[in-house]
């Protein structure tokens, strides 16, 4: 199955209004003609209005960076997935794995978010991945396997084709220290066949997997060339508008 390749880039906590607002004029003047790959940027929740106004009519997309998994209610501080829709975005981050650090995110809580994002339209974009220890102790495939299982849960098979998995190694991620081609690979294939046991071999076929940790332009090519890596999700390259634009037009 093809699957159509996506590029998104996760701002973090960066950027203010107005360089936001510039970055995303500038990233649609230059990717304007970009057809056969999806463009994201998910900014800060914030900024989502702003950029979203700067990218109309413009192939790139926006998207949140985490979502709360109640539709309203007294939750002081708390943005919900129906809000995020109403803005027009159309996808959120779900899980990242410094919200899992800094935020007590659990799986749990990620399944709780990405039911709330698939209520309200938005397409979950879950991350998954093992720390340092964890791939020390050779633990990888079991850590992704249970986050993968209990991140998904409730998920009917109709909806889970929509789904995006994010594989992003906890000591990859702006480390500089990106995992090789083989190793993303190697996790993407067996991401791909937790999917297929869950869902089924359509399902998981028609499931997009990106890679996050490091990624560069200078590596972004091997990365895409493995048959199991449909796309990169970029926190730091994708913060300056010539490098997201490179790694965008990725070779392949
Ligand atoms: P870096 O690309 O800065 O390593 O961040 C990856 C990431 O966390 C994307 O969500």
């Amino acid at each position: 199955m093809k699957r159509k390749p996506l590029i998104a880039g996760n701002w973090k906590m960066f950027k203010a209004e107005a360089e936001a607002v510039l970055f995303a004029e500038e990233l649609a003047l230059r990717v304007g003609d970009v057809q056969d790959r999806e463009i994201l940027v998910c900014p800060p929740s914030v900024y989502i209005y702003p950029v979203l106004h700067a990218l109309t009519n413009t192939p790139v997309m926006v998207g949140a960076q985490n979502v709360f998994w109640e539709d309203q209610g007294a939750f002081t501080g708390e943005v919900s997935a129906p809000m995020i829709r109403s803005l027009g975005a159309r996808h959120a981050i779900i899980g990242h794995s410094e919200r899992r650090q800094y935020f007590a995110e659990t799986d749990e809580t990620v399944n709780r978010r990405l039911m709330a994002c698939l209520r309200s339209g938005l397409t979950p974009i879950v991350c998954v991945g093992e720390s340092l220890q964890e791939r020390e102790a050779g633990r990888t495939l079991d850590v992704v396997g249970s986050q993968l299982k209990a991140g998904l849960a409730h998920v009917k098979a109709d909806d889970a084709p929509g789904l995006i998995i994010a594989y992003e190694p906890v000591w990859a991620i702006g480390t500089g220290r990106t995992a090789t081609p083989g190793i993303a690979q190697e996790v993407h294939a067996f991401i791909r066949s937790t999917l297929t046991g869950i869902f089924g071999t359509g399902v998981s076929a028609a499931v997009r997997i990106l890679y996050g940790g490091s990624v560069k332009p200078d590596n972004i090519d091997e990365l895409m060339a493995q048959a199991d890596i449909d796309g990169a999700l970029v926190g730091g390259a994708s913060l300056e508008v010539a490098s997201f634009e490179r790694i965008i037009r990725y070779k392949g």
